[in-house]
This record gives structure tokens, sequence and C-alpha cells, in this order.
């Protein structure tokens, strides 16, 4: 045990003299931070490379921000002492008594408190000066991309952007050649903007939302992806993003990729809830009044064809935007059961969830979008009733 405890903390004195001479020469923002994140590119920091992100990026916790600050320092410094030095320096120190030792150890402490780590705001500005660094590699960039992904992700590091000027450097990266770098500025838009008017109008300021949208065309569907993330991030309940999403044409942007079964079905799934999310926003704001677009009949059409799709996600999103679409005033029931056949296709739903059920693996999945179904059952027939009522009301 007590050699145990020995070599520790000789390893500790000697990463912190090692630590001491890099302060020294002034340089302890940028030696920390390539310290950390050296052990990032070896996937120790972030867990996972760019290239194994996952599908879903409205999952919020693939990529958790846990800096392993100390264990870092020990792994880095493991890697770089010398051994017969720190052999030396075990012996010298195996002839201390133990108050001798005690004292060492409270010495080493209060070393190490005072080599805390870089604050998220100076790792930011780290990042950020990277991104405005035109001789950087590709590589650097990428990982400068990355690290703000995870660094966004609070919001008071998201608040903190602007100031630092992080919003127009990453803006300005959506105009890389490198795909994976428009793609990663994307994502940082959108993580840092979801959920915060704050990122939202500052970015909707730089007037990025239309060049976004244009992204949402890209034939990888990598980058459209990322791109249409970042456009519902933006527009999601700020009605100044949503009037410059309609001016440019969004809603036939959303149609198109509705109604086209060659796009991509993650891409047509994150169309999805985004109507949601626009039809939402309308049917808590009575006061706006209601875009045409909601009851546009061929837009609908193209919604309750997805509710029927074989992909189980598409047709419980697909129901779930067709539940607040009903409830909108200007939505038509008529217009649902003639041009749409939404009676037609709860029917199939139905029938189709009820095979599922019988499936062990899907069981809990299919009961619940056959209660969502049933609600939007309910609702519809509710408002159909609303209509013959009226017309026989107004005979
Ligand atoms: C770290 O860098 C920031 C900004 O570049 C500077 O204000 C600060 O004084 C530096 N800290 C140290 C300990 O050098
Ligand atoms: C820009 O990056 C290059 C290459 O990494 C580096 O040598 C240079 O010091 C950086 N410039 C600034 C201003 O940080
Ligand atoms: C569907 O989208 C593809 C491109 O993804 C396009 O080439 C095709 O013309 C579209 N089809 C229709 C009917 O709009």
């Amino acid at each position: 045990m007590r050699v145990l405890r020995l070599s520790l903390i000789v390893l500790l004195a000697f990463l912190i003299s090692v630590s001491i001479a890099w302060a020294s020469e002034d340089r302890v923002n940028k030696s920390i931070s390539g310290l950390v994140w050296s052990t990032g590119k070896e996937g120790g920091l972030f867990g996972k490379s760019h290239s194994e992100e996952p599908v879903d990026l409205n999952d919020n916790d693939e990529l958790d921000g846990g800096f392993s600050s100390l264990d870092g320092m020990l792994q880095w410094a493991i890697g770089h002492s010398d051994p017969a030095k720190l052999k030396d320096a075990a012996k010298s120190m195996q002839r201390l008594s133990d108050d001798e030792l005690k004292q060492r150890q409270i010495e080493i402490q209060d070393l190490m408190e005072k080599l805390r780590m870089p604050s998220d705001a100076e790792l930011m500005k780290v990042a950020i000066d990277d991104l405005n660094n035109i001789s950087i590699s590709l590589e650097d960039r990428l990982r400068a991309l990355e690290e703000l992904l995870v660094l966004v992700e609070p919001i008071d590091n998201a608040n903190d952007l602007n100031k630092l000027g992080g919003v127009a450097a990453v803006i300005s990266q959506l105009d890389n050649l490198d795909l994976d770098v428009r793609k990663l500025a994307a994502w940082v838009i959108g993580k840092a903007s979801q959920n915060n008017p704050v990122v939202q109008n500052q970015v909707l300021e730089l007037r990025t939302l239309a060049k976004l949208m244009k992204m949402v065309r890209s034939d990888v569907v990598e980058e459209a992806t990322k791109a249409l993330y970042a456009v519902s991030a933006l527009i999601r309940n700020n009605f100044d993003g949503q009037k410059i999403f309609y001016a440019e044409a969004g809603d036939l942007m959303l149609k198109d990729i509705l109604s086209n079964s060659t796009f991509d079905i993650r891409l047509r799934r994150k169309c999805v809830s985004l109507v949601g999310d626009l039809a939402e926003c309308q049917l808590e704001n009575t006061d706006k009044s209601e875009l045409p677009f909601f009851s546009d009949h061929s837009f609908l059409k193209a919604i309750v064809d997805l509710a029927l799709s074989d992909d189980l996600e598409l047709q419980e999103k697909s129901l779930a935007t067709i539940k607040i679409l009903l409830q909108l005033r200007t939505t038509d029931a008529s217009t649902f059961k003639d041009s749409c056949a939404l009676d037609n296709a709860l029917e199939k739903m139905r029938m189709q969830l009820r095979q599922l059920m019988e499936e062990e693996d899907q069981r809990e999945y299919a009961m619940d979008v056959e209660i969502l179904r049933r609600e939007v059952e309910l609702i519809f027939y509710k408002k159909l009733e609303n209509v013959y009522h009226m017309a026989t009301f107004s005979l």
C-alpha cells in the first residue's frame, strides 16, 4: 500500500513540476488545453469521434461533455515521464518520514488546486480562434467544431458563444468546401439555438436561415439532415424565424420533401416533426392568423400518406402532427376526409398496428402508437361532426 501511495505521490510531484515549468513559460492556457484535447483526439475526452456520430440528432445525450481533466493529466504524465528520473525521485521519497510525506501531500494538493482546468469560456475561445485561423489543418478545424458541439450544450455556454465571436465564426464554416466542416457547423448552430431565443436571434440576424435551407437540398443526406436540424432549431417558437422561413419558401421545401419518397427517411421524419412544431406554435398563439399553408390539400395529403409508412417512427410522428393540424381553426375536417382519406388511413393503421402488437419486440411501441391513433380518430370525427352539425344548422 505504502509503495503504491509513494509512487502516486512521486508521479504527481513530477507532473506538477512539469506543469509549473509550462506555466512559468506563460503558456498555461494553450498547453493545458492542448493536453486535454490531445486526449480527446484519442477518443478519451468526448467518447465519440465525429465519424461515429449517431444518426438522430434530436437525441440530446449522444455526447456528454465530461472533461476528465485529472485523469487526462495523469495519462499524459505517465506517457511523458522519464522512467530513470521517476526512479530517482521514488528513492528520495522513500527516505521521507510519515510526517514529511503528509506535508508533501498537502503541498501537492495545493498545487493541484492552483493548476485549475481552463473554464469552458476559455476552451470555447481557443476553438473559435482555431476556426478563424485560415492556416489550420482540416483535422484541427473539425476538432474545433466537435469541441464547440459539446461546449455549447449548456445554455450558459451557448449564451457566451456570441460574446466570444463564436456565432459568426461557426456560421462562416457553412461556406467551407469540406462537407464534414459544413455538416458540423450546421450541427453546432442547431445545438446552440435549440430552445434558446437569444442564440436563435443572433443567428437569424446574420441571415443564416436561407443558407441552411439551401443546404437542406443537398444531395448528401448527412448534410441535408443536419441543416434541417439547424433550421428547425432556429424557427421553433420563433416568429421572426418563421417569417423568414416562409419568405424563403420553406413551406414549398417541406411539401417537396414530404411528398417525394426519393428523399431519405430521416429527412422526412425531421420534416414531419418540423411541421408539427410549426402547427403547434400556431395552435398556441391564437392571436396570430393561421397560415394558408396548413390547410393546403396536397400538403395535408402528403402527411396522411406518411402516416401509412412502413416506418413506425415516421408513422408516429405523422400521427402526432395530424393531431395538431386537426385542431387548427382553418383546417377542414372534410378536406381530411375527401382529399386525404384520413378515415381509411386510420382504419388501415388500426389493422397494421394490431398485427404489430402480435410481435413481442414491437408490442409496446405499437400500443403507444395505437393510443395516439385513437386520439386522432376521436378529434377527427368530432371535427367532422361539427361540420355536419353546422351544415344542418345553416339550412
Ligand atoms: C488565458 O488567456 C486569456 C485570453 O486569451 C487571458 O485573458 C488570460 O490572462 C490567460 N490566462 C493565463 C493564466 O495566462
Ligand atoms: C494558426 O495556425 C497555425 C497552424 O496550426 C499556427 O502555426 C499559427 O500560430 C496559428 N495562428 C494563430 C494566430 O493562432
Ligand atoms: C423527387 O426528388 C428528386 C430529387 O431528390 C427529384 O429528382 C425528383 O424530380 C422529385 N420528384 C418529384 C415528383 O418531384
